[in-house]
């Protein structure tokens, strides 16, 4: 919790530390990669480096975290801390990098902020940073443990499936032989690709397999150049990893998990690839005999572009209170309806509990419609494909 002398200082100064955090967080970046060049090319994302996004997650995070400080003293903002040590933990953030990143974090912010960064502001700050990161710490530590050996080990693709034009399944076993650690339904692992200029980008991908699977699977979606340049792992993946290619891969991580308590009426929707955690929970529910109702909600460009489609519809006809609803814009076959998901026409089921993945407009459309027909938004969970940008507005 914070000191109450530093609880003021920071209400009193979060307007202006956030108007300029967008600028604070560019000269951060800026100076911690000038520093250590090695981080930009092994641990963070240059993609969104170069777009900005995960600038903005990283910004929103501090902005919200501090918010809720002074909001709720007694609380903490559990549910985006897991989703960051989540992540962290995913790609072997180490505790000691925190000081390395409080080090450039403070030299911006007094490059910027210049002369309003007395030396009680500057306190209460390093009070909030040290407040987030000690809790990310602990956390990861825990989710370090719990997953019980190296960040990263060797895994060989065994099988390469192409699922659509843009989609590839690749499935993969532990080249050390060992055990496969079993995931929960939802779940990612990142994957880190040593790409052609010798830089290992690292990329998450949900697991689109059945847990309990003695392999890992996970579903690709290649994403196009056009205005920006083409996605570099997606890319790499789809056009050199084949049968034999060994990969690196995190353990299992993410806190987005299906809860299938017996009774609670379920609602799953995806769009495009958003389907790969969608899949692996139907998978699940289909694996464990689930009987309470299950409501399915897909919308996709078109029949052909719906990659997992036939594991989609064989779970789905496994469970015995299914309702399966389908959008293509394209295509749409008999029984699937034409245009974007729309759920006015779907009925739901008092006390559903909703699971969302796929672009940020298809999950703002469909949670909106959830709430509107009295899904309780604590019900509504979803994970975002990207840095996660909710959180900044959380
Ligand atoms: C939890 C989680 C689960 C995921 N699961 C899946 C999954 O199951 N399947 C799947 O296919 N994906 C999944 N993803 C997405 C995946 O991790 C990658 O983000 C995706 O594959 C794109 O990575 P890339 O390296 O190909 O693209 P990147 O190189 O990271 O590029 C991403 C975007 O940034 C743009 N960009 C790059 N450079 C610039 C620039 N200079 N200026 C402007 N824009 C630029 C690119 O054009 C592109 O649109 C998941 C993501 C998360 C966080
Ligand atoms: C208190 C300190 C920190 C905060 C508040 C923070 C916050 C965040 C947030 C909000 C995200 C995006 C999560 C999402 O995708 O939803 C993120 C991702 C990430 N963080 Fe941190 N972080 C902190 C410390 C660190 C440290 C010490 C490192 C290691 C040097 C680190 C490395 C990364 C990387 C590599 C990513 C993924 C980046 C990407 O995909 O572009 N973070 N962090």
């Amino acid at each position: 919790m914070l000191s109450e002398q530093s609880a003021a200082t920071v209400r009193a100064t979060l307007p202006v530390v956030g108007a300029a955090i967008g600028e604070i967080t560019e000269r951060f970046y800026a100076g911690l990669f000038e520093a250590r060049p090695e981080l930009l090319r092994d641990l963070f994302n240059r993609g969104n480096q170069a777009a900005g996004t995960q600038r903005q997650a990283l910004a929103g995070s501090i902005a919200a975290f501090a918010t809720h400080l002074v909001e709720r003293p007694g609380g903490r903002p559990d549910a985006m801390l897991a989703r960051i040590a989540h992540k962290h933990a995913s790609l072997g953030v180490a505790p000691e990098q925190y000081a390395l990143v409080h080090e450039h974090l403070f030299a911006a912010i007094a490059a910027v902020l210049g002369e309003a960064v007395t030396p009680q502001v500057a306190a209460a700050w390093d009070e909030v940073y040290w407040l987030m990161a000690n809790a990310l710490i602990a956390i990861e530590k825990r989710l370090h443990e719990e997953s019980g050996g190296p960040v990263w080990r060797a895994w060989e693709v065994v099988e390469r499936v192409a699922e659509t034009a843009d989609v590839v399944t690749f499935r993969l076993r532990p080249v050390d032989g060992g055990p496969v650690r079993d995931f929960r339904a939802g779940q990612y692992v990142s994957v880190r690709a040593e790409l052609p200029d010798g830089a290992r980008q690292i990329r998450q991908y949900s697991l689109s397999g059945t847990p309990g699977d003695t392999l890992r699977q996970i579903s690709v979606k290649r994403v196009p150049g056009g205005t920006t340049p083409e996605g570099e792992v997606s890319n790499h993946l789809h056009a050199r990893v084949t049968e034999g290619s060994v990969l690196e891969l995190s353990e299992p991580y993410g806190d987005l998990v299906l809860d299938d308590t017996p009774d609670t009426p379920l609602l799953l929707a995806s769009a495009g690839i958003g389907v790969t955690p969608i899949t692996a929970m139907l998978a699940h529910l289909a694996a464990t005999g689930h009987r309470a109702p299950v409501t399915v909600v897909h919308a996709d460009r078109s029949p052909a572009d719906h990659a997992l489609r036939g594991e989609h519809e064989a779970y789905t006809a496994k469970l015995p209170e299914a309702s399966v609803h389908l959008w293509y814009e394209q295509d749409a076959p008999e029984g699937t309806r034409t245009g974007l998901a729309d759920l006015a026409d779907v009925p739901v089921r008092p006390g559903t509990r909703a699971y969302l993945c796929g672009p940020l407009p298809f999950m703002r459309a469909v949670r909106a419609q959830l709430i509107e027909k009295g899904v309780a938004p604590a019900d509504v969970h979803y994970e975002v494909f990207g840095p996660d940008l909710w959180l900044a507005a959380a």
